[in-house]
């Protein structure tokens, strides 16, 4: 399995933060925040990982990252994201690097307590199809919010003013490589973008989705308040402690 960590986007929800850098550069505690999703694939045992930014500050992440010696990688891999097309217009980036294996996306924002070897383990036993990971949240309007009927889930609704469960949709999710033939069916939403929660929905529809609940805690850090909790929780409990033993192979 191989890695995408999506790390464009204009990071508007943070300006004047993000004014003169790209969001994912900024710290969470001690660390540049898109040190958390890489080491959430490095842990979970996926080496061959791929880096798409975007805007005026791309060249900052090989500044920072190289060849990403501090996670015991020999090479990373870069794409650039032309202008604003959203999360499924950047993975769409990926296809030639993915070359029909299955891919792990973490968006760039997002930080964990543990790790995601089982649902990775999971997912690689189930036999191609998508995995999204579910956490219980107290709002769950600003995310992706799946509509979970028994152990099915019937659709994930992106932002909901009525949402449907009191779960995210978090920004970790797994995929076969028919993700690209999907990506290339969608329509802009409303906010102009192809959205990921449409992507899912496409893998619900076609009966090729499974979830999870992921352990320990999880948060984005794309506003000021979730930046926050981002840098209190890591602080406070630690992220992403390298749990090597027991991740599978790639
Ligand atoms: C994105 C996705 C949303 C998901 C969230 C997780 O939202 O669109 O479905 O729940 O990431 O961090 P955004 O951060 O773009 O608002």
């Amino acid at each position: 399995m191989k890695g995408v960590v999506l790390a464009g986007g204009l990071g508007s929800r943070l300006r004047p933060l993000t004014a003169v850098t790209n969001k994912h550069l900024l710290p969470v505690y001690d660390k540049p925040m898109i040190y958390y999703p890489i080491q959430t694939l490095v842990n979970a045992g996926i080496k061959d990982i791929m880096i798409v930014t975007g805007g005026n500050s791309a060249g900052d992440f090989l500044k920072l990252l190289k060849n990403g010696r501090d996670f015991g990688l020999k090479h990373l891999n870069y794409t650039y994201q032309e202008g604003e097309g959203g999360i499924a217009a950047a993975l769409s980036l990926c296809e030639d690097f993915a070359d029909n294996e299955a891919v792990c996306i973490v968006l760039g924002d997002n930080v964990i307590e543990g790790n995601i070897c089982r649902a990775v383990r999971a997912y690689g036993e189930q036999g191609g199809g998508a995995k999204i990971l579910l956490k219980k949240v107290p709002d769950p309007q600003r995310f992706g919010v799946p509509e979970l009927r028994g152990e099915r889930v019937v659709r994930v609704e992106e932002k909901p003013d009525q949402p449907k469960s009191d779960y995210a949709v978090i920004g970790i999710y797994m995929y076969d490589s028919n993700v690209f033939e999907i990506i290339k069916t969608l329509k802009p939403s409303g906010r102009g973008e192809l959205e990921i929660t449409d992507v899912n929905n496409s893998y619900i529809e076609r009966g090729a989705m499974t979830w999870d609940v992921l352990d320990g805690w999880w948060t984005d850090a794309g506003t000021f308040e979730s930046l926050l909790r981002a840098s209190n929780l890591v602080a406070e409990t630690g992220a992403n402690k390298m749990e090597l033993k027991g991740a599978v192979s790639s």
